[in-house]
């Protein structure tokens, strides 16, 4: 048997300024109930104008290492997926390599929106397996705000800030990587995008004015395509892994909508008591959203040594994947 991948240590780092529904009710025309109701979301972290991407990475990343009693020179890769960088280039990934001191470790940045963090760690997975690496960092992060329209209420309600880390390396148990999953769909981009700053609409004037560094959303299409890709994902990871609904002991989706979750939930047969949620107090944090579920799951003694753990994501692209970890 190939040998696993096994998480050794996690970590999140939010910013310390929340945004509740009732800040949002002064800035457009919206209601703390229609959120709530529509979402599940109450309040989010936002990051304050001179805090970076990076800088939640390298809270998050301290956390992991500490609790893997790894230092960063062990680190041999870091993967750090974000759709919201510090910069155009280099990756972020080279920030947080600089500034944890990993400097035997290979970085580089995936895009894959929310699906991010178990793209990477997918790939870190694969990495493992090959044996040329033992001990990677894998990161989702995200400065959702800095593509926030705080005019448009179809999407400002919706988003958070945040970053979540893992240390992977190979287990040498039955403890780790179960199965995992990974799907795209490019033909479906337009219903979730930012052009500003590309290629498609160069940073001008007329790309200020045409608010193209804004993240645009067609919530409904959105909503319809996660509910059934997650469904879907979810079964993949499962059916690879010869397991059920039953022999999960606890779920955590992607945190962008409450009813997405528990239509995920009940796709597969999992009680809402065996799903995480979070998405009250931090909204939609995109690649960010499982580490950071992942980190509080594990901190607050909801998932233990033993547990099997079923993650699932949607995201912009369309991207979606999921994985099955024995914790
Ligand atoms: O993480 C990546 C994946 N992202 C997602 O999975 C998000 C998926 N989409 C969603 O979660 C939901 O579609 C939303 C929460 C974005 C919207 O909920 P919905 O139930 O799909 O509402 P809707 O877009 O169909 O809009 C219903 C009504 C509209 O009014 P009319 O046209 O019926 O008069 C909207 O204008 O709700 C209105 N509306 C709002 N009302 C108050 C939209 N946003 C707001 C708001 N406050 N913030």
């Amino acid at each position: 048997m190939t040998p696993r991948t096994k998480i050794i240590g996690t970590g999140h780092s939010v910013p310390e300024r929340i945004l509740t529904n009732f800040d949002l009710e002064k800035m457009v025309d919206t209601t703390d109930q229609w959120i709530i109701e529509r979402t599940g979301i109450h309040e989010r972290h936002i990051k304050e104008p001179e805090q970076n991407n990076s800088d939640f990475c390298v809270e998050a990343s301290r956390q992991a290492l500490e609790e893997a009693g790894l230092g960063a020179s062990e680190l041999d890769m870091i993967i750090l997926a974000t759709v919201t960088g510090d910069m155009r280039f280099p990756s972020t990934s080279i920030f947080v390599q600089a500034r944890l001191g990993a400097h035997n470790a290979v970085v580089f940045d995936i895009g894959a929106a929310c699906s991010g963090f178990l793209y990477a760690l997918s790939i870190a997975d694969n990495m493992i397996a090959t044996g040329k690496y033992t001990k990677i960092l894998v990161i989702g992060s995200e400065c959702m705000t800095h593509v926030t329209d705080w005019s448009d209420r179809n999407t400002c309600v919706l988003f958070g800030d945040g970053a979540g880390a893992a240390v992977v390396t190979k287990s040498d148990s039955e403890k780790g990587i179960i199965a995992s999953y990974m799907g795209s769909d490019g033909r479906l981009a337009h219903l979730l995008y930012s052009s500003g700053g590309g290629t498609v609409s160069p940073a001008s004037y007329e790309s200020v004015d045409n608010r193209d560094h804004y993240l645009k959303m067609a919530g409904r299409d959105v909503f319809l395509h996660a509910v059934k890709a997650m469904g879907d994902s979810a079964q993949r990871a499962l059916d690879e892994a010869g397991l059920t609904g039953n022999d999960i002991d606890l779920l955590i989706p992607h945190q962008a909508n409450v009813r997405i979750m528990d239509a995920t939930a009940k796709r597969i047969g999992i009680p809402r008591e065996k799903v995480v949620i979070n998405i009250d107090r931090y909204g939609n944090t995109s690649a960010a959203s499982i580490p950071i579920a992942l980190n509080e799951a594990r901190r607050t003694g909801r998932l233990l040594p033993g547990m099997t753990c079923l993650m699932v994501v949607f995201g912009g692209g369309f991207t979606w994947a999921s994985a099955i970890v024995k914790f």
